[in-house]
């Protein structure tokens, strides 16, 4: 297999106009700069998705999906990043130029694509026992029709029946010509003590694993014995081409109508989302049986914003799986819940009612997660008041998690309204446990670092992972100023010989960072300042190119300027004062056009990046609307942001570096504690001096440091 050539890549890129693309599949209207349509993602009746040409992004400001070109063919077809390249090369006629992949990828590559190959053999396999073995016939297939799976569903999730025999997938793979070592590998079969190799799967009905793009990654199996002493299902182990915790099952055959509601379904078990399909509603995935790992989390909010969790109506599974939904919040997703009639899970309600009626019941008992905590947390805790109290705390640690201030303090009001209890008391409460909380992640931090003495403390003041999230936020707001605009002019600086030198953003934070000896605690974040930094190096390649352009513009701007002058008559006076107007229309144009091809330059780069992760913070933070600050609303003028860099970056560095100061102050004041009680050490004491005095020049940061704006 190769991939698309580097320089291919970027001549993609570069060429790829998202009106046109969007055009594709959207129709657009033209609307001031930008243009504008009903969004793909979700259903609607007015358009609420923009496209902005100069941007070189689309957005819809409904549901917040979009991004770059790619991301946005990645998105609404589910294309992988590879595949939407080549779909742009076709549609823009470039030649695709390969390149070759190393030894060691390719390696790499090929021993992944032989265990995509042999389980792509064992799902053949499994199905056509199923189908065709009198064994699996008789058992396997049997077994779906008692529980009510049409052929329909068989074939779509490629269901299928290993053989109660001890080698009978190894036999058929090894006539085939399969590699014992894949077969091994992928955890089909399994190799004893004494070198012998058998199946895995004997005498289990089957349900594949796919992964988001469709390959084949695992099978879990199911018994078909009543025996307790047998585990109810065997499941493939962890390989190179299976990591559980990223994985979702049903995940390939849902996405599309995930996409389409903007909603995710989630429910435990393979049978409750082949039921589920069955009945009509396909946008179900299952979590397996174990509770949400964060990468599971991240997987579905990648295709919706909201979740509906459904659980049987079984109060110890609620309580228990309460955790699990926190996550969802802490997410940002919106997140609601459902119960099922008791005695009821999600494949039995299916089975038991038309589609029709599963939808309604859907849609008239699903509850917003708060309010149904509330409600069975405070049934519960009836008249006793201790623990009415830790219900209260309970729900307001869940409201905590919420990213969103006006969420949270919609969550507010509306417990006030359920609880009997006022607003501002359990505002007070809520802010006191988030802070509560954020000192807990500290110690806990802290506690770690008081075992490493001063000295062997690491020169990079953050490499904690609790630190870094805490500080998270504040590199972000750091980081988007780089996205948004690395390349651009904004300040000047003295070269120390009196002359003034042009900053771009990403000089200015470059050398910030540099000064402290910072670099982004966050791993994300590193990855997307590298290519920035990437990127930004092969600016001056293209730049003589973009002058020569607005060169070109501007030359063909004042032909026409002129021509328009030389037909109307008008006296010397007027002619000296219409060519400086022209001239001076002409060189803003001119400033203009070069301000925005650096603007872009950078962040089409980044929206289109083959890193999921990168690109979909790229794209968030290159397409967040300018939230006006305190700072904005004081002024009457309103500011665009891009005029208003010259405050913006030093605070957002400012603020940034204060926090990393918080960070290891905070450190070092635990350690202090540790000691045993009478005792200090004064090394850590002197430190903690030095730091807060430093900790208070940042709060006075923007008044002291002088930097002069650049002219725009
Ligand atoms: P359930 O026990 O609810 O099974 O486990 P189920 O899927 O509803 O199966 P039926 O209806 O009895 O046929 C829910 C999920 O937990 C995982 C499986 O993914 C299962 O679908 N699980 C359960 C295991 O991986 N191993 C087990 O032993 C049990
Ligand atoms: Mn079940």
């Amino acid at each position: 297999m190769k991939k698309i050539d580097q320089e291919t890549v970027r001549q993609i890129l570069d060429t790829a106009n998202i009106v046109e693309v969007v055009s594709d599949f959207v129709s657009l209207k033209r609307r001031g700069a930008n243009y504008i349509g009903l969004c793909p993602f979700h259903n609607e009746r007015t358009p609420s998705f923009s496209v902005s040409p100069a941007r070189g992004i689309c957005k819809c400001f409904s549901c917040g999906k979009g991004g770059s070109p790619v991301n946005f063919l990645m998105e609404l077809e589910q294309m992988s990043f590879q595949e939407a390249l080549r779909y742009l090369a076709n549609k823009y006629h470039i030649e695709i130029k390969e390149r070759e992949v190393s030894d060691e990828e390719r390696r790499q590559e090929n021993e992944r694509e032989s265990m995509w190959a042999v389980n792509d053999f064992a799902l053949q396999h499994f199905e056509s026992n199923l189908t065709a073995h009198p064994d699996g016939k008789a058992i396997g297939l049997a077994y779906f029709r008692e529980r009510g799976i049409n052929d329909a569903m068989i074939a779509r999730f490629h269901l299928g029946y290993a053989l109660d025999r001890s080698n009978a997938l190894y036999e058929a793979a090894k006539a085939k010509g399969f590699d014992e070592k894949f077969l091994v590998d992928t955890g089909l079969c399994i190799r004893n003590d004494r070198g012998q190799v058998y199946d895995r799967f004997k005498g289990r009905v089957i349900y594949p694993v796919h992964s988001i793009s469709g390959k084949v990654v695992a099978f879990g199996g199911r018994t078909l014995r009543s025996d307790k002493q047998m585990a109810k299902y065997v499941n493939s182990p962890e390989s190179a081409i299976y990591h559980k915790s990223s994985q979702l099952y049903g995940l390939y055959q849902a996405k599309r109508a995930i996409v389409e509601r903007g909603k995710c379904i989630l429910v435990e078990g393979y049978m409750d989302v082949i039921s589920m399909h069955q009945s009509g509603v396909e946008n179900v995935v299952a979590s397996s049986g174990t509770s949400l790992t964060e990468g599971q989390i991240r997987l579905i909010h990648r295709f919706a914003e909201n979740v509906t969790v459904i659980y049987d109506s079984d109060a110890a599974g609620i309580k228990a799986s309460l955790r699990g939904i926190d996550m969802l919040l802490a997410e940002g997703l919106n997140v609601k819940v459902l119960l099922l009639p008791e005695g009821d899970d999600p494949d039995s309600f299916a089975q038991h009612h038309t589609s029709s009626q599963v939808e309604d019941y859907l849609s008239a008992n699903e509850t917003d997660f708060i309010r149904f905590k509330t409600k069975i947390l405070m049934d519960e805790a009836a008249d006793d008041p201790i623990r009415r109290a830790d219900v209260i705390n309970d729900i307001l640690r869940s409201i905590s998690l919420i990213p969103d201030l006006v969420k949270r303090q919609v969550y507010i009001a509306e417990c006030s309204r359920m609880l009997g209890i006022n607003e501002e008391s359990l505002g007070l409460q809520l802010s006191r446990i988030a802070s509560k909380k954020a000192e807990d992640d500290d110690k806990r931090a802290q506690r770690r670092a008081a075992e490493e003495s001063l000295e062997s403390q690491p020169a990079a003041p953050v490499d904690d992972s609790r630190d870094s999230g805490f500080l998270k936020g504040y590199e972000r707001n750091v980081l988007r100023y780089v996205v948004k605009y690395a390349l651009c002019e904004f300040c000047e600086e003295e070269d120390g010989t009196g002359n003034l030198m042009p900053m771009t953003v990403l000089d200015y934070v470059r050398a910030e960072m540099k000064r402290d000896g910072l670099t982004f605690a966050h791993p994300v974040h590193s990855r997307i300042m590298e290519i920035v930094e990437e990127t930004a190096a092969t600016w001056p390649d293209i730049y003589p190119g973009i002058l020569a352009r607005a060169e070109e513009h501007r030359r063909r701007f004042l032909d026409k300027a002129y021509a328009d002058m030389r037909e109307q008559e008008l006296n010397v006076s007027a002619i000296n004062a219409r060519e400086a107007q022209i001239k001076s229309e002409a060189d803003a144009l001119y400033r203009q056009e070069i301000d925005t091809a650096a603007l872009d330059y950078v962040s089409r780069t980044l929206c289109s990046a083959p890193d999921d992760d990168v690109r979909r913070l790229s794209t968030e933070l290159s397409i967040e609307r300018y939230q006006l600050s305190k700072v904005h609303t004081k002024h009457t003028k309103v500011e665009s942001e891009r005029e208003a860099l010259i405050r913006l970056v030093p605070r957002a560095i400012s603020e940034l570096k204060g926090a990393v100061l918080d960070v290891m102050i905070h450190r070092l004041q635990t350690r202090l504690r540790a000691l045993p009680p009478g005792s200090t050490d004064l090394t850590v004491l002197q430190e903690i001096m030095r730091l807060t005095a430093l900790r208070q020049e940042f709060a006075h940061f923007l008044g002291e440091r002088t930097i002069t704006p650049r002219k725009i």
